[in-house]
């Protein structure tokens, strides 16, 4: 199937956007999709570009998993910094690209932002950025969800999109990147505030942490792209040492990462069932 526009199918939401780190996250993500009858959005972070050296290579082999998909997929960059990543995704077939300038103060952040969104948007691009702190980022401390400026304030939100012209709105509203434990507590009101204030989709960064319940909530009171990363590679990390302690002589790399490959493709079809409503309570 030939890869959809990032706005098409978070149009059509709430969807699950994963991210890719190697070539099997990419299979895995296709074919849980696949297994859940869901739309998918495949994403490649600057930290994943980091890791293998270069963009092309990991761009190619994931845009290609993505054409062979039976469901329809979107390809999208995920929290880039530097403006010659953002500069170069609509050469390698990328629908959408998250700007990530969070990091900044308020103004620096809305005018690095609004150069982007110009940027993508004569490049056909779809664009999503950040205003408020989703801490555990690569590298960063820990961040106290009830600090100021770590939540979203609607108000602010709502000017930030109308000053930088963007077309989805990443929210910190209690999650934490990384979190291997799924205990994270949404701010479910704030949640429904953003949602009343702020005229683009709202997306929720680092899923993985949040109980299902808690983000069953959380898109009903508005989420529509539901960014998860580290829940795979949970998944993958503890098939590949599950395999090598069952099989301590093991080398061919095949042996473990095809029920690693497996059980990430299990997580991936669970989130999306859940995020469309899809699954038993
Ligand atoms: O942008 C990516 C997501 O926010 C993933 O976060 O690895 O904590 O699920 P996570
Ligand atoms: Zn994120």
């Amino acid at each position: 199937m030939p890869l959809v526009p990032t706005g098409q199918i978070v149009a059509a939401g709430p969807v699950c956007a994963f991210n890719v780190i190697a070539l099997e996250h990419a299979e895995a993500i296709v074919a849980g999709a696949e297994a859940a009858g869901r739309p998918v959005i495949l994403q490649i972070s600057e930290n994943a570009v980091r890791f293998h050296g270069r963009l092309p290579a990991i761009a190619a082999g994931t845009r290609a998993v993505a054409a062979s998909a039976a469901v329809d997929v979107a390809l999208h960059l995920d929290h880039v910094v530097s403006p010659d990543l953002w500069r170069s995704a609509p050469e390698h077939g990328f629908g959408s690209v998250m700007v990530d300038a969070s990091r900044l103060p308020y103004r620096e952040n809305v005018a690095a932002t609004r150069a982007a969104a110009e940027f993508a948007h004569a490049s056909g691009l779809w664009v999503e950025a950040e205003l408020g702190t989703v801490g555990g980022k690569d590298g960063e401390p820990p961040v106290d969800p009830h600090a100021p400026g770590a939540r979203t304030e609607p108000d602010e939100a709502a000017a930030y999109v109308a000053a930088t012209g963007v077309d989805a709105l990443a929210v910190a509203v209690g999650s934490a990147h990384a979190m291997t434990t799924r205990n994270a507590v949404l701010d479910q009101p704030l949640i429904e505030r953003l949602r009343a204030a702020v005229p683009v989709p709202l997306v929720l960064h680092g899923s993985s942490g949040v109980p299902d319940d808690e983000l069953r909530r959380a898109v009903a009171a508005g989420i529509v792209k539901v960014n998860i990363g580290t829940a795979l590679n949970v998944a993958f990390t503890g098939a590949v040492r599950q395999a090598l302690a069952a099989r301590p002589d093991v080398v061919d790399p095949r042996r473990y990462l095809t029920p690693a490959r497996d059980a990430m493709s299990g997580t991936v079809a669970r989130f999306c069932r859940l995020v469309a409503g899809d699954d038993e309570t």
